[in-house]
């Protein structure tokens, strides 16, 4: 069977955490979208893990594969492959051939899209992985793919067709010098080498046949979304989102494991009990309005460590949003959710969340499709008892019965709203500090 995990609001969800509690069932951990802009966290063991494109199921020793619908950097994968070796972790990593490449001059060209951007109030703040013209390219049907890297002839004819027209956009269109980005032989002597490694290493494969054998062997595959529902190119905030598909569908299209298998697995949302966002776009039921507000954002953004994995920005910090998990729910088809960061809220003196919008003085209960609409709307506030801070230790051991009563209203009430049973509860960072309360490979 296949359990997908999806990010239900804006990334940093907890993702990772639950990969590793969940990964130690499957067999295969697949990526299917998104590169190394993604950061998830696993802690185990008194260590912590920072993952960008291995899968996280390499922490349990998991085979990890690199799906179709993946970007990938060659460079920052051996760099952290490499250094999760010199952790003692041994990543088994395969890659797909139709995965696409991310070059220099993606990377370049996203920082200087970002610059162009910086002026006009469309600034996505991405993380500046080369991510967006990657897809670019994909979609353009100029991409280089890692099947590429392993026939030099190939290779050369993708990068001398593409690299002069990447020249002229950086010196033509936005008036800057190239470089090194842009010389032909030196991308290909580096990117021929990196093929050459993947290939010695035995980590290229056919991403659809290699998965379907796993399956027909009886195999469990755990598929980890990264990114989240709202920063989805096609059901996310638009512009200010990532360019692939973090929702279920992706899972699919991802990987080339059919959508029927996908929807006979497990869906599970992963939520964060408030919200936090990196980068630019509306955050309705943000806690930025006074200074008291203010405060408790930078209370929540301390004890959560709310700073990108990636990038190191401190995230914006918000009250959960109710009718952004309607959204996920209905996108995705969660058959169950997992909420993380409870402890994160205990002890305060206020819990709320934004149980609707009120736009043009009317009630709505999900996301208005433009962004324009959506940074009109008003949050409808719901307040809950908050719960205590309690010894957490103590409810990892002692199960859900332990989870302070108030906090368990506010599960039920996001059970209810979002129309899925609560599959687990983060209590903590560890893999020890959540509380399972359905597994999802027995559901
Ligand atoms: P991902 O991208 O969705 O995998 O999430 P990140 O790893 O970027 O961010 C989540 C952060 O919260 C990481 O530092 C995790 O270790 C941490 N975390 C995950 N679940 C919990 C939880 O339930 N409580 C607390 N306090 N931290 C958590
Ligand atoms: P994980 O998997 C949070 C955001 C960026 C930016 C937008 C586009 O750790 O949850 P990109 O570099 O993808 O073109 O940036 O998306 N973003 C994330 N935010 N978590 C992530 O990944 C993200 N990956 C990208 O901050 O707003
Ligand atoms: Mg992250």
């Amino acid at each position: 069977m296949t359990v997908t995990i999806v990010g239900s609001q804006l990334g940093d969800e907890g993702k990772g955490a639950l990969v590793d509690l969940w990964g130690g069932e499957a067999d295969v951990v697949v990526r299917y979208q998104g590169g190394d802009n993604a950061g998830h966290t696993v802690v185990e063991g008194g260590e912590e893990y920072k993952l960008s494109l291995v899968p996280s199921g390499a922490v349990r020793g998991k085979v990890g594969v690199l799906g179709n619908g993946c970007v990938v950097n060659p460079l920052t994968l051996f760099d952290e492959i490499d250094a999760l070796r010199g952790r003692g972790l041994d990543p088994d990593v395969r890659v797909a051939k139709r995965a696409h490449v991310i070059l220099p001059y993606h990377r370049v060209l996203d920082g200087i899209e970002e610059d162009a951007k910086a002026d006009s109030g469309v600034k996505v703040g991405t993380t500046g992985r080369g991510i967006g013209p990657t897809y670019e390219d994909k979609v353009g049907r100029r991409g280089v793919r890692v099947g590429d890297l392993l026939d030099p002839e190939v290779l050369r004819d993708r990068l001398e067709y593409v690299v002069p027209q990447k020249r002229a956009l950086i010196e033509e269109v936005y008036g800057l010098e190239a470089g090194e980005e842009c010389d032909v032989d030196a991308l290909h002597e580096e990117y021929a080498e990196y093929g050459r490694r993947l290939a010695e290493e035995g980590m290229i494969v056919g991403g659809s046949d290699f998965l379907h054998r796993r399956l027909e062997a009886g195999d469990d595959l755990m598929f980890e979304g990264a990114q989240g529902t709202l920063i989805d190119i096609d059901h996310g905030n638009y512009p200010y989102v990532t360019s692939s598909n973090p929702t279920a569908g992706g899972a699919a299209t991802g990987s080339g494991v059919g959508p029927t298998v996908v929807g006979r697995g497990e869906v599970v949302g992963i939520v964060k009990a408030y919200l936090s966002r990196v980068g630019e776009g509306p955050l309705p039921t943000e806690l930025d309005g006074d200074e008291r507000d203010e405060e408790l954002a930078d209370y929540i953004r301390e004890k959560g460590g709310e700073f990108g994995t990636v990038t190191g920005r401190p995230r914006r910090i918000g009250w959960l949003d109710v009718p952004m998990l309607r959204h996920a729910a209905r996108v995705s088809g969660f058959t169950g959710i997992a909420v993380n960061h409870l402890d994160v809220l205990a002890g305060l003196d206020e819990v709320k969340v934004g149980h609707a919008y009120e736009l043009d003085g009317e009630e709505r209960l999900t996301v208005p499709a433009t962004t324009e609409r959506w940074g009109d709307c008003e949050p409808v506030l719901k307040e809950f008892e908050p719960w205590p801070e309690v010894d957490w230790g103590e409810v990892a051991a002692e199960g859900y019965d332990a989870v302070p009563e108030a906090a368990r209203e506010y599960l039920d009430y996001v059970s209810d709203e979002v129309g899925a049973p609560v599959y687990a509860v983060g209590i903590g960072p560890g893999r020890s500090q959540t509380v399972e309360l359905i597994d999802p490979f027995d559901a």
